[in-house]
């Protein structure tokens, strides 16, 4: 029970590293705020409730600066305080390609969701945190924001750039007041957001090439991640891009199996 007596709001909880989260957070003892644009957060509340845990849905479009301060209102409304700050929701364009090709609103869009929502989130989330005396935000990121993706999206690729950008300051700022911001830098997933672009198995076997694991990783193993960075259990880290890729980014070349 890593997070008893805490209060987590998690963006994007619907599906993917979000809902894993979510579930995870909950079986350590932590009420959840599910916060998504899609209303599938609802199964993922009643999966938990009906498990023993404590959780709420609440309809947020993380671009939107009144359902930013409404999701945080919501949850100290609901659960008394805010603990941890989970900015997790984030899209991949399936239109998002390289500077030529990329259109501006696809441009804006990604990067509304992607970074301004992480910004909002903090924006609205900070204080609740403080009013709770200190806590934990993550912000996902991508491995992405560290290295040449294999397919041009440039959109994205620099929304996860500003996400490391912004954790960093807001570490940096934030750090004698007990609250920590970190961001999780997750590789390749088996999640819905990459699966729909690889939907071959020649376009998955492709991408396994550069994972020197072999495999793409699972929302579970996100949900560790994050359980690690929302707990004491990492109380010394602050500012860190935290890597849980496979070996992505180690690679310059893979082993051939
Ligand atoms: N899947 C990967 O390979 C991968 C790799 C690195 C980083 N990430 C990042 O991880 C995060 C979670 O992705 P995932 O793989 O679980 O994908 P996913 O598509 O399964 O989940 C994303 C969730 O965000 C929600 N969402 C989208 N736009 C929103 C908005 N405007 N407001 C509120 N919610 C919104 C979606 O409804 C969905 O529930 C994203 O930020 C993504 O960029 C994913």
């Amino acid at each position: 029970m890593r997070l008893k007596n805490k209060t987590a709001l998690i963006t994007g909880g619907s599906s993917g590293i979000g809902k894993a989260a979510a579930l995870l957070f909950a079986k350590e003892g932590a009420n959840v705020v599910v916060a998504d644009i899609n209303n599938n957060g609802d199964a993922t509340v009643t999966e938990i409730n009906s498990n023993g845990g404590n959780a709420s849905f609440i309809k947020t479009d993380v671009s939107k600066s009144a359902d930013c301060q409404n999701m945080v209102g919501f949850t100290e409304s609901t659960y008394g305080k805010l603990d941890i700050l989970f900015n997790n929701a984030g899209i991949m364009h399936s239109e998002d390609a390289d500077a030529i090709e990329t259109e501006e609103n696809i441009w804006d869009l990604t990067m509304n969701i992607n970074a301004k929502g992480v910004y909002l989130g903090c924006k609205f989330g900070i204080p609740a945190l403080r009013r709770a005396g200190g806590g934990s935000i993550i912000n996902t990121a991508s491995f992405v924001a560290l290295m040449g993706a294999a397919t041009p999206q440039l959109a994205y690729t620099s929304s996860k750039g500003a996400v490391l950008a912004l954790t960093r300051e807001l570490a940096v700022i934030h750090a004698r007041e007990g609250i920590r911001v970190n961001a999780l830098c997750p590789g390749p997933l088996r999640t819905e957001l990459l699966m729909k672009f690889l939907n071959t198995e020649e376009k998955k076997e492709r991408r396994l090439v550069h994972i020197p694991m072999g495999r793409f990783g699972e929302a579970e193993e996100m949900a560790k991640a994050a359980l690690f960075l929302a707990s004491d259990d990492s109380s010394y880290m602050t500012g860190t891009e935290f890597l849980v890729d496979g070996g992505i980014t180690a690679a310059y070349v893979t082993p051939l199996s």
